[in-house]
């Protein structure tokens, strides 16, 4: 007698309890009003399958872009116009389960979006950004994007030269360096949802793993959902710092470049090149 693989709860699944728990501390941070913010999490077809019939697909979507680099990978993912606030308690309607197609063209939706919602608005940006950031990291898995409150404000105050907005983050709080000697990089103001502006975002992905979207907000990489988490709170600090001081003529003193150099030789970081002058 053949017995159908008993699949366990995909509520009980850590992928699921970490998107639920990141969206709704986000949220509390008011880094996510509304529906602003969203996330991507690249899951193992082992991970998945312990859950679901990953070949039950329950709808098929196309892309506007194709994505053939990630052909047969699996994503968790926030839904388009879903708040943040909303996620810890209806996982079912806000949040997604994709497999891209093996052509790359489509997804599957494998679970979640029930009421027929759809994956984020800036799948683009998210899905570009995972094939950047899989060249250069092979451990790589999150993209998430929100509207940090003060890193927002920094640029309307501060020059967006990639270099010098970087700098006045690496001096406002000791940690920085060491959290993100990658930089940030920073795109023109653009229209968002686009393949256009996902194209620019998975650019500057290459080489820094947080991108600044001037008066909108930012989008930060990287292996985990702690370190990803982390990565945008460290940047959002400085800035908040940045803007407590409000007038850079109110600054008596500063860490020096020197310091910060001898602040990356302790921590055996390497500050991306052309920012510090030694
Ligand atoms: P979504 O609701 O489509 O994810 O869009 C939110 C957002 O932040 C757009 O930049
Ligand atoms: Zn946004």
């Amino acid at each position: 007698m053949i017995t159908a693989i008993q699949k366990e709860n995909i509520l009980e699944a850590p992928f699921v309890k970490e998107m639920r728990e990141a969206t709704f501390n986000l949220w509390k941070l008011g880094w996510d009003e509304r529906n602003g913010g969203n996330i991507s999490y690249l899951l193992q077809e082992e991970e998945v399958s312990r859950y679901l019939d990953v070949n039950q697909v329950k709808r098929t979507l196309p892309l506007q872009f194709p994505v053939a680099e990630l052909a047969n990978k699996y994503f968790i993912v926030t839904g388009s116009g879903k708040y943040f606030k909303n996620v810890k308690g209806d996982p079912k309607n806000t949040l997604g389960i994709v497999k891209v197609d093996e052509s790359g063209n489509n997804i599957y939706v494998l679970w979640g979006f029930e009421d027929g919602s759809n994956p984020t608005s800036e799948l683009p940006s998210h899905f570009m950004s995972h094939i950047a950031r899989l060249k250069v990291d092979a451990n790589h898995r999150i993209i998430m994007h929100n509207h940090a409150t003060n890193i927002i404000a920094m640029t309307f105050m501060h020059d967006l030269d990639e270099a010098s907005f970087t700098k006045t983050l690496w001096q406002m709080c000791t940690e920085c360096i060491v959290v993100f000697p990658d930089a940030i990089g920073i795109l023109p103001w653009m229209v968002p949802g686009t393949e256009a502006i996902g194209q620019k975002t998975a650019d500057k992905m290459k080489a820094h793993r947080l991108v600044l979207w001037p008066h909108h907000g930012i989008f930060g990489a990287g292996t985990t959902m702690d370190e990803t988490f982390g990565l945008i709170e460290t940047a959002e600090k400085a800035a908040q710092i940045y803007t407590i001081i409000g007038d850079s003529s109110k600054i008596k003193q500063t860490i020096s470049d020197k310091e910060l150099d001898a602040l990356a030789k302790a921590f055996h970081v390497e500050p991306k090149a052309g920012i510090l002058t030694i």
